[in-house]
């Protein structure tokens, strides 16, 4: 039986070049708002080897804790397999200077930026002891940011940054932090990146063998591929030590 996958933002866009992708490996469950969406854009139907999962980021705003998670443990066939591969996906966009915020723009970029990721970690951990794979999707607004995505910037760092941290946590297996850069589904791709590139990068890059902790910048004009520095494996003689010290090789 392959290992689960649940891939939250994996109904369009990146996430669902992702999930498609993941289907090699893993059963794949795909979270959303819209089923018409996700058949249109798989291709597929709900029978076959990627199952939809109604998922929806907002109304778990309103709880104390995301109900979809609970939910999802007691949707799933095999009650007894736990979610081997955790894929974080979900984002907007919101071009505003931080004088035009209102206190919703806030409250609604920090929950499904920061907040809401943190929250179902925290109770896939609680429900079963470990996350084997964790993939954050971030943005290279992370360490490149313009003056009108101010939360948008600040979402994606402070992800990373928590994608960074827990994979010191023993809980976890190997996590993954991919940022790309600006992508066009429909347009020219020559200077954007093609979303089916980005999520092959990923999933190729994920499955390194002895991955513990690996950052990769996916920059675009041209599309290239750049694993940071912080990048670790579990066979490593010489483990980075926590808080991101590391000794560098001379050149
Ligand atoms: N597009 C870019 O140029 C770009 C560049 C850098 C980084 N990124 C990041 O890459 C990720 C994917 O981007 P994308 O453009 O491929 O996204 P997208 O096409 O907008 O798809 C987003 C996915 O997240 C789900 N989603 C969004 N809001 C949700 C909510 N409130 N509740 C439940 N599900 C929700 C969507 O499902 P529904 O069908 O329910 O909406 C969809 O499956 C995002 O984190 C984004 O910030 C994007």
């Amino acid at each position: 039986m392959k290992p689960i996958a649940l891939v939250i933002g994996g109904t369009r866009g990146l996430g669902a070049e992702i999930s498609k992708l993941l289907r090699a490996t893993h059963k794949v469950y795909a979270a959303g708002r819209n089923y018409q969406s996700f058949t249109q854009f798989m291709g597929i139907s709900r029978e076959h080897d990627i199952s939809y999962v109604y998922w929806d980021i907002d109304f778990d705003q309103k709880q104390n804790a995301p109900l979809h998670v609970s939910a999802f443990y007691g949707d799933i066939k095999d009650r007894d397999q736990p979610i081997d591969l955790l894929v974080y996906c979900p984002g907007f966009y919101q071009p505003s200077l931080v004088s035009e915020l209102n206190s919703d723009d806030i409250d609604r970029m920090l929950h499904i930026g920061l907040t809401y990721p943190v929250r179902v970690i925290k109770k896939i951990i609680e429900k079963q002891n470990v996350l084997p794979g964790f993939i954050a999707v971030t943005s290279t607004s992370q360490w490149s940011p313009h003056a009108n995505e101010p939360l948008y910037a600040a979402v994606k760092a402070g992800l990373a940054a928590f994608a960074h941290a827990v994979s010191f946590d023993p809980a976890f297996g190997r996590v993954m932090v991919a940022a790309p850069a600006r992508m066009k589904p429909d347009q020219d791709t020559s200077k954007y990146l093609d979303p089916k590139w980005v999520a092959q990068q990923i999933v190729q890059e994920y499955q390194q063998e002895n991955l513990k902790y690996k950052f990769m910048k996916i920059l675009r004009d041209p599309a290239q591929v750049i694993i940071d520095p912080s990048t670790r494996y579990s066979d490593e003689k010489d483990p980075v030590k926590p808080f991101g010290f590391r000794f560098l090789p001379k050149e």
